[in-house]
């Protein structure tokens, strides 16, 4: 049978199958096999994986491992790890696992040793960022550097963001790190309000070093610092970029520009150079750390069978909901304060990698994609959009995460956790009333996972865990993950549309909707 009539026939199964399922309840599963709990869960190192509460059986698996094995999955996993080129729109290689790998291993692309560069890269990672923490790197008035200011959007924004943030109890001595992404300057203003031009060091994070915002942001700053009195802006501003021609015209001297490389995307890319915020944050050996548990994550999902392969399980259970259960959005809820960040950047890990209508050979797809991703943490959420989870009338699969150790008063962390057990047991139990107004139907999946703490090497782990199951959707929708057409034409035509609200006149040919609204800025303004 070809891949394609194979995959044809699996489909058929599933959609058979669905049938059956759609009118099981998870209440009955729970009830007739009290195993369930530890059947549909998994333990890989400091993560516990319990997705035992969701509307899927050994049967659902079988046949979805199935549909994974005609998607060609374990093929494209050991081809994305030799780094071939996956990319295939772009023509590139997709080696974000070159990032956390052994200085040991053997990988060429286009014939370049691409893991000497990674660990020269890092090593570069390292002694600057020992330099700046033993306060020999100094800013223009012979200050130490005691405060970090990332300016980059997208990907080198949200993980380094994000990461820095969960990992806060890790922080080096009293640096202080910013970030700064939007180009309402209002950001600018807040943060000019709070720093000291003299002991700040800005980072600008931009792989094309092309991205508009980042570069106003970056300009203004730069004019800041001037204006404020520094007489050498390299002493101030370093730049994590693929780009040294456009560093260079920037004003930045090629050793204060750490390389990242094409075969990184920019949503995958915070253990490259990206990583500078987090290093300098919480030290190199934290960000080794973190590196660490990718690594660990990342050889699990190289070597161990679909069936037990974590990032795999989870992706197909995704497709099950989005393909037959017709689920639009999928929201995600840290139970941890420290991940307030986490659903911003999974937002963009999934929906840029994955919100696309054509396949990998240019096609147009008849099948949904990737759902809407979006949360917040709990238990706020709970008094927030819950109520929808429970009674609305969509399906919305949710993923719990929670520490099981968290430092501080214990009592608070035991109601935190309550809370969420209580939640997904809510979600898959229901409970009957007569008055509709008070009725649980139940049945409403989620996953959850629990890590024992959030630490660099833990959250390393978790982060990988997600960047694979995104590939692998990707590969069960056949569609390529890597690239983002979808966000240039609006790259495009912000250039006319800016030209025309700076000048004085307004172009003709623009549709009537929006020459009113560039007519009532310019109005505004007078
Ligand atoms: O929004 C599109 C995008 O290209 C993202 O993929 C990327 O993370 C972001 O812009 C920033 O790009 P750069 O690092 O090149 O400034």
């Amino acid at each position: 049978m070809s891949t394609s009539s194979e995959k044809h026939s699996i489909s058929e199964q599933l959609a058979t199958h669905y049938q059956a399922m759609r009118n099981i309840h998870m209440r009955d599963l729970f009830m007739h096999d009290k195993q369930r709990g530890n059947i549909f869960s998994r333990q890989f190192s400091e993560l516990y994986i319990d997705y035992s509460k969701n509307l899927i059986s050994t049967e659902t698996l079988d046949l979805l491992f199935n549909f994974a094995k005609a998607s060609s999955v374990e093929n494209s996993i050991k081809a994305m790890f030799n780094g071939e080129k996956i990319n295939v729109t772009e023509n590139r290689a997709v080696l974000h696992t070159a990032l956390r790998s052994p200085v040991d291993k053997n990988l060429k692309v286009d014939g370049v040793d691409i893991i000497k560069q990674v660990h020269s890269e890092l090593e570069k990672i390292k002694q600057f960022v020992v330099k700046v923490h033993e306060g020999s790197f100094k800013g223009w008035t012979g200050k130490t550097i005691d405060t970090f200011v990332n300016i980059g959007i997208g990907g080198s924004d949200l993980g380094p963001k994000m990461v820095v943030d969960a990992l806060a109890e890790y922080r080096h001595a009293n640096t202080r790190s910013f970030f700064i992404s939007n180009v309402d300057y209002q950001s600018i203003a807040k943060l000019q309000k709070e720093i000291n031009p003299e002991t700040t060091l800005f980072i600008i994070s931009s792989k094309s070093f092309s991205t508009q915002e980042t570069l106003m942001n970056a300009d203004t700053l730069k004019k800041w610092m001037q204006k404020s009195g520094c007489t050498d802006i390299n002493k101030h501003f370093i730049a994590v970029s693929n780009n040294l021609q456009a560093t260079k015209e920037f004003g930045i001297d090629s050793e204060n520009v750490f390389e990242i490389w094409d075969w990184v995307g920019g949503r995958f890319s915070l253990w490259s150079a990206i990583g500078l915020p987090i290093a300098l944050a919480i030290g190199f050996d934290n960000f080794k750390s973190l590196l660490a548990g990718a690594r660990e994550m990342d050889e699990h999902f190289l070597r161990t069978p679909m069936e037990e392969n974590i990032p795999v399980i989870l992706a197909l259970i995704d497709y099950w909901y989005s393909n037959y259960f017709d689920a639009h959005t999928q929201t995600f809820v840290p139970y941890d304060e420290s991940l307030k960040f986490f659903p911003d950047y999974l937002s963009q890990l999934f929906m840029e990698s994955n919100g696309k209508s054509s396949d990998l050979s240019g096609c147009k797809i008849d099948y949904k994609t990737m759902p809407i991703i979006w949360g917040s943490t709990g238990a706020n959420s709970q008094h927030a959009f819950f109520q929808l989870l429970h009674q609305g009338t969509q399906m919305v699969p949710v993923e719990f995460l929670a520490p099981l150790s968290k430092k501080g008063e214990s009592k608070h962390h035991a109601l935190l956790l309550a809370n969420c057990f209580a939640q997904a047991q809510a979600l898959m139990q229901g409970e009957d009333n007569t008055d509709l107004h008070k009725h649980f139907p139940g049945n409403k999946p989620s996953t959850t996972i629990l890590y024992s703490e959030l630490n660099p090497k833990t959250l390393g782990s978790l982060l990988a865990m997600y960047e694979h199951r995104t590939f692998v959707q990707g590969l069960l929708w056949q569609i390529n993950s890597f690239d983002q057409w979808g966000v240039e034409l609006g790259k495009k035509l912000v250039v006319s549309i800016h030209e025309n609200l700076i000048s004085d006149t307004t172009n003709k040919e623009m549709d009537s909707s929006t020459k009113k609204l560039v007519e009532l800025y310019k109005k505004a303004r007078q």
